[in-house]
């Protein structure tokens, strides 16, 4: 999915009543623990409009993108349910939400070849966007 909002109706709320709709979606489903997201390194504006959400810088990818520049993406995270860690020991269930962060990685890794795969129609897209 990607996310945008044309640039004349910037900064009206349109971002986040589609942000808010998704994360109600997946608060009220209950099975998700966490959301990703890709977003260009130079993208200030969409960074800091995540980061309004609780959005924070997990990782950054080199060379995400094939065809804009520039070509690295951070990825950012959102939890829903931040472990609680007592004296540093994860217990049973931190280690259940743990394992299920990792299923969550590999699935998003899935999704992100998938992605890879679709690549030309999300680039035209980012590449308009970027032109702004
Ligand atoms: C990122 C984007 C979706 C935000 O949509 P929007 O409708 O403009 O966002 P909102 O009006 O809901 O903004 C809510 C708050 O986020 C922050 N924010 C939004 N855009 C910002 C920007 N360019 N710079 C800094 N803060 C920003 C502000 O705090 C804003 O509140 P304010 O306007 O009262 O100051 C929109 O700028 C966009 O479509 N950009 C191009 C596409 C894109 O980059 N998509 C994300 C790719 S992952």
């Amino acid at each position: 999915m990607t996310l945008g909002c044309l640039s004349p109706y910037r900064r009206l709320g349109v971002g986040t009543v589609m942000v808010e709709h998704v994360l109600r979606h997946v608060e009220k489903d209950g099975n998700y623990d966490n959301v990703y997201l890709h977003v260009q390194v130079n993208n200030t504006g969409a960074i800091d409009f995540y980061k309004k959400f609780g959005f924070e810088i997990h990782e950054t990818k080199k060379h995400y993108y094939k065809r804009i520049e520039p070509a690295d993406a951070h990825v950012l995270q959102k939890n829903l349910r931040p472990p609680s860690l007592t004296n540093g020991i994860i217990s049973h269930n931190d280690r259940h939400h743990q394992e299920k962060i990792n299923h969550d990685k590999n699935h998003h890794h899935n999704q992100h070849n998938e992605k890879h795969h679709n690549e030309r129609n999300s680039h035209h897209h980012d590449k308009r966007n970027s032109d702004k």
